[in-house]
């Protein structure tokens, strides 16, 4: 049985909001963030003609969830792909158009759950951090190499950290004794830096660099920013997208690349839309959604999320 931190989180929202685009045809979904493939399975079972292509950029996510996927058979495609690849890779199993897209931003509770991937700060483990395991450059690589100011701007931009600047101080000071390694180490010299009263307001004070160096380390902002044009320009008329988001940054980008889309480009003044400059998207959600205090109760990891969605209703411009 899932333990209760691995619910999928807004589930019955994200099924009731998708509904409309999948049910009674044989209609395609993009779920771009498969993690233990929760929300896919729950796809699937409520469709039962859809079709489903799941990416993960996490191999370990793509062979767990195709275990748990496997009873639907060959209406499931998995592909180990970031999300901004979600053009090729509908393209590459023949859907150049789909009719949902799913993305639930952020790590999943298996990722923060393996001690040794470095995600929790609260383990002492290896400072690593990557998604896609084994590729790319480790939190420890960040924290022993970057320039004070690059440091500073990642914990500042990303982790909205307003100690930013001492904490870059202390970390540079620190690897000059001996590099980084692991969490425990720096987890220490953000007790020691951060002051105890803001505590009190901004919870544990390795939160907000933790949650930088993340996204630092898997260009999650870069990876979104490519993706959602992308993925919105996959969505046939009439489909839906739904995108939940656990930090500020990540809403702000799902809302303006929205916003811009549902906007009509006919210059104002005119009394009918000219033709081709009509919103491409109608918003399905009045700004962004969170989940109840029951949901948050039971399911802790929903607290921070932001559920935007959207239907196409015009071919792209
Ligand atoms: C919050 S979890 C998804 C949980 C999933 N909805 C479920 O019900 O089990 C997010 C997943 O997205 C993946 N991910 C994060 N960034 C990604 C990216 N740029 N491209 C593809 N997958 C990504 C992570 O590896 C993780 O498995």
């Amino acid at each position: 049985m899932d333990q209760p931190r691995h619910v999928p989180v807004l589930l019955d929202r994200v099924l009731e909001l998708l509904a409309p685009a999948l049910s009674g045809k044989p209609a395609v979904v993009v779920d771009t963030t498969l993690g233990m493939g929760g929300h896919s399975d729950a796809l699937l079972s409520a469709h039962p003609e859809l079709t489903l292509i799941g990416l993960d950029r996490d191999p370990q996510a793509i062979e767990m969830a195709g275990k748990r996927l496997a009873h639907h058979g060959d209406r499931v495609h998995l592909v180990n792909v970031t999300y901004d690849h979600i053009d090729e890779a509908v393209r590459d199993l023949g859907h150049p158009r789909v009719d949902g897209v799913l993305m639930d931003l952020g790590v999943s509770s298996l990722q923060l759950d393996e001690e040794e991937r470095g995600f929790a700060y609260s383990k002492d483990a290896p400072l690593d951090m990557r998604m896609s395991k084994g590729t790319g450059m480790t939190a420890a690589d960040v924290l022993n190499t970057y320039s004070h100011g690059d440091l500073a701007r990642v914990l500042s931009t990303y982790g909205e950290e307003r100690f930013a600047g001492k904490i870059a101080s202390a970390v540079l000071k620190e690897r000059e004794k001996e590099p980084f390694t692991n969490s425990g180490r720096l987890v220490e010299l953000l007790y020691a830096v951060v002051p105890a009263a803001s505590r009190r307001t901004g919870g544990h004070p390795a939160k907000r660099t933790f949650q930088a160096l993340r996204i630092e380390v898997n260009g999650e902002l870069e990876s979104l920013r490519l993706a959602l044009p992308a993925a919105l320009g996959v969505l046939g008329v009439g489909g839906r997208i739904v995108v939940e988001s656990y930090q500020s940054l990540e809403d702000r980008m799902v809302k303006h690349a929205f916003a811009e889309l549902a906007k009509s480009r006919t210059p104002p003044g005119l009394p009918v839309e000219l033709p081709g400059h009509g919103p491409e998207l109608r918003l399905l959600t009045k700004g962004a959604e969170l989940a109840s205090e029951q949901e948050i109760e039971d399911n802790p990891r929903a607290a921070p999320v932001r559920l935007r969605a959207a239907e196409r209703i015009g071919e792209p411009r």
